[in-house]
């Protein structure tokens, strides 16, 4: 049996999760994802392979995905921080490399009415779905919903 494998990548000021922002961005670190999702799904758990990875630079993130499509990976939770709002780039990447992606926010960024900005993503144009609100539960979700959509493209 195969394991479905997915990239839960994070973008600029999201390496100090926890410490960022607790107000909005919650207290709990990525180092608190596998537990949640191993709570969440259960047994189907044990048939997904989470790998992390964070950078601040438009290009490393780039890179990264770059990466995912020579490894042929299953799915990516995408938290972009702030280039969702404003990277063509990113979403020109998404799009040719063709890997399930969930965007993900820790804030639910369309309640943010003191920044309007935040409302707009461009990331999002290229991702099957977008999960926003949640704190740290965002990201279980969204491994949820990459698990199901693989799930039904392989059985
Ligand atoms: C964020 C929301 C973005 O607007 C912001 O720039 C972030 C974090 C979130 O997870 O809520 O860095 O993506």
């Amino acid at each position: 049996m195969t394991n479905c494998r997915i990239l839960v990548l994070n973008g600029p000021n999201l390496g100090h999760l926890g410490k960022r922002q607790p107000e909005i961005y919650g207290a709990l670190g990525m180092d608190a994802l596998g537990s949640m999702v191993e709570e969440t799904l259960g047994e189907a758990a044990s048939r997904i392979e989470l790998s992390y990875f964070q950078a601040n630079g438009e290009g490393q993130l780039i890179d990264r995905l770059e990466q995912a499509w020579r490894d042929k990976l299953d799915g990516i939770a995408f938290n972009a921080g702030a280039y969702t709002h404003t990277s063509l780039a990113l979403a020109d990447c998404l799009a040719w490399i063709g890997i399930p992606c969930v965007e993900v926010h820790l804030s639910n960024i369309l309640a943010r009415s003191d920044q309007p900005l935040r409302r707009q993503s461009l990331i999002g144009l290229n991702c099957i779905g977008v999960i926003a609100g949640f704190g740290m539960m965002s990201y279980t979700l969204a491994v949820s919903a990459l698990w199901q959509h693989w799930l039904k493209k392989n059985s």
